[in-house]
């Protein structure tokens, strides 16, 4: 019996001493949330964040000395846009190794010491994974190209032509002409969704799969975090190579528009992104999608049927909202809700016009990018943060066509104008280039550094900077906003947005005045369990106020406030 006894004590002891540290290591809390869902994210474009040799472009030094401003700022992981060697035809995203680091950005021990410095700071590193396609100068395609028995000849798509100067079929490239290019040695054609410099891995090889998975693997030893799943609606291409219905109309490129079902969203990349995910699992890592989604269905097949794919594929059907409209947000945030996953928010990228300038109405820019700041940043979710962006930082397009860096934008001029405008230097202060580098930047700042810089907006407690600290701090210490769930509120009103983020009896409404009109709103909060609530402010733009559970707004006003009884 006593042996018996100890047996059982023994047992127990050694599960009571296990348990903890294996709930640590893989960071849930107690609602079994993981590290990624109470993070805040934040995308650096690294040719544009911090130049530390003042050559004009930005490089992993001067991400790494911004890292107490990261932190400061309330940032918990950091995604930066490709930052391995590359010819930069596409900046980046025509990867010519993928386990190195571009000689522009720095080295490898370069990068070594930027996780260091991040986990000092409490600041994770996610790289960019280019799934889809590498450069035509990485290795496997050089040699691929070299002749139709070369080892890495299937790990691309190559096909003959329809006949002579005719390609396989009518697939077109996303960045303009035909999505086949001949490649004179071999005399085949190559399949190159994006630019012809990019050409598609051929991921029905399972070489290539198990290629890719190891890069995975090489950068999880090294400190990484997880990645950003570049173009992942195009890892599969029909074999048969089937014509894409033509549709009427020309694109912004001057091709005919066509219904890209043979090329795009196969189901076949499930699978790759199970195994993905698999990899990702061994290392607590997280993998966030570049999901272009049409509807709600789509985006609940990129979480995994059983939560085993991405953990956080992005929602861009969120930024088709394009206008301050509280009825279409409060419909995409339920639909989004209604996936079963963790939401994850965003609101402008590389590759989109800046919040600021799609939100604005060019007369309360900043007073909208407070509001849009207080609105994504208190959802239930994650959110994806774009660098500049907490400063209010603007579009700077090029007005000539001389001037274009991106390449579509010189192919579509003056229809497409290509992204240069959202990629502009990050403004520090008001130096010469915003303090980005003493040498003239890559793309040049816009002339609105002067007032909207880290340095001037930290000063000013009113600034867009300001509103973004002050709703980040909340976020990481409130646990409504951090665990609870969402309630639309007042569901037929058309200016204010409001809602409720409930957890555990405690509650946090937030109301947002998206009209250029002050609005007075009152709650009615008895059916969420607060029969005789009261709101105690907790951030608020100056003239917004409340009395009891009526709210007032001024004109794109922000009012967030803790439910009392
Ligand atoms: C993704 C990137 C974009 C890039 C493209 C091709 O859409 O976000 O910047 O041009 O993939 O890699
Ligand atoms: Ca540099």
């Amino acid at each position: 019996m006593p042996k018996r006894f100890f047996q059982i004590l023994s047992t127990l002891l050694v599960l009571a001493c296990s348990l903890p540290l294996a709930a640590q290591s893989k960071s849930v809390d107690a609602e079994g949330h993981k590290w990624w869902q109470h993070a805040v994210f934040y995308e650096i474009y690294p040719r544009s964040f911090a130049d530390s040799n003042n050559d004009g472009i930005g490089d992993l030094k001067g991400i790494t000395s911004k890292m107490a401003y990261l932190h400061d700022l309330g940032v918990n992981a950091i995604w930066i846009s490709p930052c391995f060697p590359s010819p930069q035809v596409d900046f980046g995203y025509d990867v010519s190794d993928y386990e190195n680091i571009d000689p522009m950005y720095g080295t490898l021990a370069d990068f070594d010491r930027m996780v260091d410095v991040g986990k000092k700071h409490g600041v994770r590193i996610i790289l960019d994974f280019v799934v889809n396609h590498t450069s035509d100068q990485h290795r496997w395609f050089i040699d691929s190209k070299s002749s139709r028995t070369a080892p890495h000849r299937d790990w691309f798509v190559w096909r003959d032509g329809k006949g002579p100067g005719q390609p396989p079929n009518n697939w077109i490239s996303t960045f303009g002409g035909s999505a086949w290019k001949l490649d004179p040695t071999t005399n085949q054609y190559y399949y190159h969704y994006f630019y012809a410099e990019q050409p598609d891995l051929n991921w029905r090889n399972p070489a290539v799969e198990k290629a890719m998975l190891d890069t995975t693997r090489w950068w999880y030893k090294r400190g990484v975090s997880g990645f950003r799943l570049d173009a992942v609606d195009t890892l599969f291409e029909d074999p048969n190579l089937t014509d894409n219905p033509v549709l009427p109309g020309i694109n912004k490129q001057g091709d005919p528009n066509t219904d890209e079902i043979h090329n795009k969203k196969l189901p076949e990349v499930h699978n790759v992104l199970k195994k993905l995910r698999t990899v990702a699992d061994e290392s607590d890592a997280v993998l966030i999608g570049e999901t272009w989604t049409s509807n709600i269905d789509e985006l609940k097949e990129y979480y995994g049927s059983h939560d085993n794919e991405l953990q956080m594929p992005m929602d861009f059907m969120f930024t088709t909202v394009d206008k301050l409209s509280p009825p279409e947000f409060r419909r995409q945030i339920a639909q989004v809700d209604s996936a079963g996953g963790w939401p994850v928010f965003v609101i402008s990228n590389h590759d989109k016009v800046r919040s600021y300038n799609r939100y604005g109405d060019g007369k309360n820019n900043d007073a909208i990018a407070k509001l849009m700041g207080a609105f994504y940043l208190t959802l239930r979710g994650t959110p994806i943060m774009y660098y500049g962006e907490e400063l209010g930082m603007e579009n700077n397009d090029p007005k000539r066509k001389e001037d274009v860096k991106d390449p579509i934008g010189r192919t579509g001029w003056p229809n497409e104008i290509g992204r240069d405008g959202e990629r502009t230097p990050m403004q520090w202060n008001t130096d010469t280039n915003a303090g980005f580098s003493k040498k003239d930047p890559w793309l040049p700042v816009p002339p609105s550094y002067k007032t909207h810089n880290v340095a001037t907006e930290s000063k000013d407690p009113n600034s867009v900077l300001n509103m973004y600290k002050k709703v980040l701090a909340l976020r990481h210490t409130n646990e409504a906003l951090l665990e609870g769930s969402y309630t639309a509120l007042n569901e037929g009103d058309a200016n204010v947005m409001s809602y409720l983020r409930s957890y555990k009896g405690r509650a946090v409404l937030v109301a947002l005045n998206m009209s250029s009109s002050p609005q007075k709103v009152t709650f009615n909060l008895a059916d969420n369990g607060f029969a005789s609530a009261s709101l105690k402010g907790l951030i608020a733009t100056p003239q917004s106020s409340a009395k009891g559970t009526e709210v007032m707004l001024e004109p794109f006003g922000v009012y967030i406030a803790e439910v009392t009884k």
